[in-house]
């Protein structure tokens, strides 16, 4: 009932405090805070993220809980907990990893995310789906991006946490993540209520590429216009930003992204070889049918006379294969 999601939630806020106390403020943090300094995340970032370190011992959190009379039925249901093996107990479900608290839309912490301090798997430790945690309904950020949005009703999209946040002190205050998990149609609506405009800015690798591809149809479905901002190959947001500063971010990257068809474009001709004559006949051919969805016949028109212009082909033929496709589609 309600009683038990305030019970969980306040749990929650308090565990989120007992991590921060324990980055900041204990040797026991020590190695989590130079981990997180070596990433060029500062202490305003650690504060207003509220990130937190949980330590290694089995049950840092479950005594923490159980002295202020928490269920520990109830915070094993939520996520924070974990039942030993010969159900004698209770055991914390994050142990030495640095805590990232997931908020809900009305900024209460629902969640958290785990990184491991080093590689190793899996990196990062998510809550499970509770009665307060629906990972395809919930944005990381999207409790701060409102203010933002409210404003510009512009959404930028990441991949992770990190992403968000070093984003967030380059300048990009409408920056949310969906969290390891593909975008949803009731992601898309949500945002569709705060925004019309939608850019994605996904890893430079093939995983993010890829899904930056299938992304864009769930956000058109929803109503908002797409559109992809590009990094340098093999690179994410928050590598670009550690490299390359955050005044780079913004005027290459961000103020710049390419239309959802370029961004199609784009990518399939990365599947064919333009050298050889086969190549370049697939090429046309593919980036046609992706112009042929286009509802406006001038944008039409312009994705085609920038192929005929690039492949040295007359406008007109490029039409009538863009017709026959279209005839296709209905
Ligand atoms: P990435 O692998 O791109 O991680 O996954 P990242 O965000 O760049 O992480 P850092 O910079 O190494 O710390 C993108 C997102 O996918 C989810 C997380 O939300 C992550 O931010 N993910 C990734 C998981 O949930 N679990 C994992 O083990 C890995
Ligand atoms: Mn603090
Ligand atoms: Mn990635
Ligand atoms: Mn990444
Ligand atoms: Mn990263």
């Amino acid at each position: 009932g309600n009683g038990e999601r305030d019970k969980l939630v306040q749990a929650h806020e308090l565990a989120a405090k007992l991590y921060h106390y324990l980055l900041m403020n204990t040797t026991h943090g020590q190695p989590a805070l130079h981990y997180l300094r070596s990433r060029g995340v500062t202490d305003k970032q650690i504060d207003q993220f509220q990130i937190g370190y949980a330590p290694p011992e089995w049950d840092t959190l479950a005594r923490f809980l159980e002295k202020r009379e928490f269920d520990s039925a109830l915070m094993e249901k939520g996520g924070l907990l974990i039942a030993k093996q010969d159900k004698s107990g209770h055991i914390d479900r994050f142990r030495d990893r640095i805590m990232f608290p997931i908020w809900n839309r009305d900024g209460k912490i629902i969640a958290f995310a785990g990184r491991m301090l080093g590689e190793g798997q899996p990196k990062y430790l998510n809550s499970p789906e509770s009665m307060l945690f629906n990972k395809s309904r919930n944005l990381y950020n999207f409790h701060q991006a409102r203010a933002a949005l409210r404003k510009n009703r512009r959404v930028v999209l990441f991949e992770g946490y990190m992403d968000v946040i070093k984003a967030w002190s380059a300048g990009v205050h409408n920056g949310v993540a969906s969290m390891g998990t593909s975008l949803t149609d009731e992601h898309a609506a949500l945002l569709q209520r705060s925004a019309d405009d939608a850019v994605i800015c996904y890893d430079g690798d093939n995983a993010g590429q890829a899904a930056a591809l299938k992304t864009i149809p769930i956000l058109e479905k929803a109503g908002l216009r797409v559109q992809v901002a590009l990094l340098p190959k093999g690179m994410d947001p928050d590598e670009f930003i550690e490299q390359h500063g955050a005044h780079a971010f913004m005027r290459e990257i961000i103020e710049h992204p390419v239309s959802a068809t370029k961004f199609k474009l784009l990518y399939a001709k990365k599947n064919h070889i333009l050298l050889e004559e086969e190549g370049q006949k697939n090429y046309l051919l593919e980036a046609v049918r992706i112009i042929a969805v286009l509802d406006s016949p001038t944008e039409r028109e312009f994705y085609l006379k920038e192929l005929s212009r690039e492949f040295d082909m007359s406008l007109d033929s490029l039409k009538q294969d863009c017709f026959a496709q279209r005839q296709q589609l209905q």
